[in-house]
């Protein structure tokens, strides 16, 4: 995949009309995580340092469903950016419209105008043809840098790129860089850790990566629909019945392709689903009747280790347990802790594997923590995410 990038664009004394993802966590009017703003930044001062060039800002933030409510304003959001880039950031006062286009207009060299929430306007996730010119003539150029959500195929994302030479910014790039390779020519040994609660969500992602992997660690709550299939009790543990031959089939694919398949050999039980449950160690494979598992135990963690041990590309996906609540958290951090101390190229994709690294304070040690939770799961899926597909030269 070869992308047009904004290395390949003439900026000078261009408006670019850019998109990115600022849909953070705000509470209380206030951004308590600003990881997908800090993102976006290499791009934006590469425009700026551009002479003579403006920029026009597009992002959504949470599902207003098409209609205008403050309550998803990009107010809030706008102040951290400001702050963060450190030059005046004019929140503008809608999406379309006169006073926008003014705004618009009136943008001078090195200025900086983040329009409203676009999906205040249904149009934007109908990718509306006329809406998409509109936000187009913002625009000499179109750039763009959400990769968290380039999965979906709406007006800012994907239609604006019919209407304007269209490059993708430095953290597209970035993000194609790093997770193309795994499912195309992944330096070997490949071990892939996908967690999470449920096959469901998570099978395509495994049947994707079994394609070019040489291990496959299945942990989380997803793990004992698979165990289930195997013939073990599980206990009171998550389970997927409507899952269990697709699960099997999985097993079977992998079997015949020689991908080893890592599953949980021991566990962190609980006698109920609650933060306060105390812990019990199962060491077997197989979980008493009156126990769920919510963590991997210590010998399945050795395991991972082990396996990680000679590893030369790494993705991670999902977390080993419930991770939320203390007791329970071991499994998911000695996965973290072994991606971090490892040589190997490491990948973390999936809001709650990022939200680990971070919890740990692990981010940093990692090749690459993806910014895309949706996105990054359906690009590993293999399939086409149309933000992207839209930048390609
Ligand atoms: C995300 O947070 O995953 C992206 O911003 C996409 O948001 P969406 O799932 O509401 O499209």
């Amino acid at each position: 995949m070869v992308l047009n990038t904004i290395r390949d664009a003439d900026l000078k004394n261009k408006r670019v009309l850019i998109r990115v993802d600022f849909n953070v966590p705000v509470k209380d009017g206030k951004v308590t995580d600003a990881t997908r703003i800090l993102a976006a930044l290499p791009t934006i001062n590469y425009i700026l340092e551009q002479p003579g060039a403006s920029l026009v800002v597009m992002s959504h933030f949470g599902r207003p469903k098409g209609k205008k409510n403050p309550d998803f304003s990009m107010v809030p959001v706008g102040k951290k950016f400001e702050e963060l880039l450190g030059r005046p950031v004019k929140v503008a006062s809608d999406v379309i419209g006169d006073e926008v286009e003014k705004e618009v207009k009136a943008l001078k060299p090195g200025e900086v105008l983040l329009l409203e929430n676009c999906r205040f306007y249904p149009q934007e996730e109908a990718n509306d043809p006329e809406f998409a010119k509109t936000l187009a003539s913002y625009g000499d150029v179109y750039v763009n840098d959400a990769f968290g959500t380039a999965h979906r195929a709406h007006a800012s994302t994907e239609g604006v790129a019919h209407y304007l030479p269209s490059y993708a910014g430095f953290l597209i790039e970035k993000e194609v860089k790093f997770m193309a390779p795994l499912l195309e020519n992944p330096e070997k040994p490949f071990v892939a850790i996908i967690g999470g609660s449920k096959v469901s969500s998570k099978i395509s992602v495994l049947e994707s990566l079994v394609k070019t992997c040489d291990t496959i660690v299945i942990g989380g709550g997803m793990a004992y629909t698979f165990l289930k299939v195997q013939g073990h009790s599980i206990g009171k543990s998550l389970v997927e019945d409507d899952y269990l031959e697709t699960a099997k089939s999985f097993l079977s694919a992998a079997a015949a392709k020689n991908v080893k398949v890592i599953l949980p050999v021991d566990h962190v039980c609980a006698e109920q689903f609650a933060e306060d449950a105390a812990p019990i160690e199962v060491d077997s494979i197989d979980i008493p009747e009156n126990l769920m598992g919510m963590d991997i135990g210590p010998k399945t963690t050795a395991m991972i280790v082990d396996a990680l041990k000679d590893a030369k590309s790494v993705v991670w996906n999902g977390p080993m347990g419930v991770f939320e609540f203390a007791a329970f958290a071991k499994g998911t951090e000695a996965v973290a802790k072994a991606l971090a101390a490892s040589n190997a190229t490491t990948v973390v994709g999936g809001g709650d594997s990022v939200a680990a690294v971070n919890k740990f304070g692990l981010a940093d040690k990692i090749s690459h923590v993806s910014t895309g939770g949706g996105a990054s799961l359906e690009f590993l899926e293999g399939k086409e995410l149309p933000g992207v597909k839209a930048l390609e030269k």
